[in-house]
């Protein structure tokens, strides 16, 4: 290196680490930095600094320090955030056809999942959110939900008579909870543990990485492997904010978050097992937690009852879009 190379290189060294930030985007979430949405909202701030040479610095938000996801809303509206990644059920009072991923038992697997969300079912959605001023970005997974609960514990449907489960704010997740004659009750996820602990709510439904990082399994006895229904994200954007965003940045923040999203899906398939094996770890070491995991023919059981709420939402979500879906 010559030494007019030296210079320079330590001189946009020292540009890019002394001054600030031309624009600053604000990322908010609610899950723990250490979950599959939490890792990849880092990376995705880590790559928009290296991609527009630090003048774009994302600064991210994890564990609801910011909002709660009804409050992020509102607060991506008015322009206090700029970025926020709530699960589809949060979507409910603005888009309610995004419930479509909240329908029990609708994906075969992950690849069916992926299907749809990448494919003609979610662009359309997409579009549903652009239309209601916010910038759509990607789709991220979590992962299948998983039943908890403090009271009996839930091998047959009928288990869950008469027990309160703690939903989000989804009329689907509301009517297959009705379904099994249990009752839903809506919270924000930042109150579920207290809830959990306090009896509140007897149980809920979550992901294994929720369930792993926000420490449920300390306030619950039973965890019941069922798989019945899909909790993911859609990234959205302030409208406000990339409107007036610089045309020559926008691609470096698109590629990042299409970079963040590849990486998204893969901790959220390989987290899965890590946070299993660590919470059968626990279950064994405490004996405080029963890990139960249905024959296929309990699991059809659950299955069963839970798809008759289907023909319920055929006018909200839309028939053909749920057929679509399934196909
Ligand atoms: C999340 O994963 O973002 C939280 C989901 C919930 O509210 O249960």
């Amino acid at each position: 290196m010559t030494k007019f190379v030296k210079i320079a290189v330590v001189a946009a060294f020292l540009v890019s680490s002394t001054f600030a930030a031309e624009y600053t985007i604000k990322f908010s979430h609610v899950v723990s930095p250490n979950t599959p949405k939490g890792k990849a909202a880092n990376f995705f701030a880590k790559r928009v600094k290296e991609l527009t040479n630090g003048r774009v610095e994302v600064k991210v938000f994890p564990n609801s320090q910011l909002y709660t996801d009804k409050a992020v809303m509102k607060a991506l509206k008015i322009g206090n955030v700029q970025m926020a990644v709530p699960s589809f059920s949060k979507f409910t009072g603005l888009v309610p056809q995004l419930q479509l991923f909240d329908l029990p038992f609708l994906f075969k697997d992950v690849n069916h999942l992926h299907a749809v969300m990448d494919g003609p079912v979610g662009q359309k959605l997409k579009d549903m959110v652009t239309k209601r001023g916010f910038v759509a970005l990607n789709y991220w997974d979590n992962g299948f939900k998983q039943l908890s609960t403090n009271k009996k514990p839930l091998v047959w449907p009928s288990d869950a008579k008469g027990q309160k489960f703690r939903i989000m704010s989804s009329k689907v997740l509301e009517a297959q909870f009705k379904a099994v004659g249990a009752n839903p009750q809506v919270l924000p996820f930042s109150e579920v543990y207290s809830a959990l602990q306090q009896g509140v709510v007897d149980g809920g439904e979550n992901p294994l990485s929720n369930f792993y990082t926000k420490k449920f399994y300390e306030v619950q006895k039973s965890l019941t492997l069922s798989n019945h229904g899909y909790l993911g994200y859609l990234v959205v954007m302030s409208k406000r904010f990339w409107d007036k965003f610089p045309a020559d940045l926008k691609p470096k923040i698109i590629q990042a978050m299409n970079e963040a999203t590849v990486y998204e899906r893969k901790e959220a398939a390989s987290l899965e097992g890590v946070f299993l094996s660590k919470i059968e770890a626990y279950a064994k070491k405490t004996g405080k937690l029963k890990i139960i995991r249905l024959t296929p023919k309990q699991r059809e059981a659950w299955r069963k009852v839970m798809v008759t709420i289907y023909p319920q939402f055929y006018g909200v979500i839309g028939e053909k879009l749920i057929k679509a879906a399934q196909k």
